[in-house]
């Protein structure tokens, strides 16, 4: 399981109904790399990133009843992490902030990209020791620099 997320140096990853910058080739990377996989999302980035999702399958945390067309919903982290794993595909947690927060210690591998630039927003990454991650992969792009991370053993 890969959380996969665009932050800002400051870990902001939102603001109001979506993310406070626009970077096209960064969004359009994070759509390549989860096309034809699982994603985990919750129920309010869903409703901001669902319509763009090209992955197989997409499981949405909530606990409100949701009911979704092309959706499975599950009321807990782990029934969600359970059910993505059935599909035998890479499965990546996608975010908001309060999944990311309770997804994080369970996941072994992050792809964060990092925007260049100042944004103000009000949700966050949760913080994170770098030392307790390898960089896998580092690459400069224009507007972002993408960092693959894997947990040290
Ligand atoms: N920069 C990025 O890469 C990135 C990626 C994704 C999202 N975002 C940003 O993140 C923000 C959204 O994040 P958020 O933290 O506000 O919302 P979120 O994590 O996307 O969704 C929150 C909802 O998920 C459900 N939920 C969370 N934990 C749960 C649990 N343990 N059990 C059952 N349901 C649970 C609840 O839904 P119910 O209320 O229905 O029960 C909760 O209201 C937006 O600003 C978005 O743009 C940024």
């Amino acid at each position: 399981m890969i959380i996969i997320s665009a932050m800002s140096k400051d870990r902001v990853i939102g603001s109001g109904e979506g993310m406070p910058w626009s970077v096209p080739e960064e969004y359009q990377q994070f759509l390549s790399l989860v096309e034809g996989q699982t994603v985990i999302m919750g129920w309010r980035s869903y409703q901001i990133f669902g319509p763009d999702l090209t992955s197989a399958h997409n499981i949405v945390i909530s606990r409100s009843g949701v009911d979704q067309e092309g959706v499975i919903v599950c009321d807990c982290v782990e029934a969600a992490v359970e059910r993505a794993s059935s599909f035998g595909k890479t499965v990546f947690c996608a975010g908001g902030g309060s999944i990311y927060a309770q997804m994080l210690p369970l996941v072994e591998e992050m792809y964060l990209s990092y925007i260049k630039g100042n944004f103000t927003g009000d949700v966050y990454f949760p913080e994170f020791d770098e030392g307790d991650w390898d960089v896998a992969e580092r690459r400069d792009h224009k507007g972002f620099e993408f960092v693959h991370y894997r947990r040290k053993a």
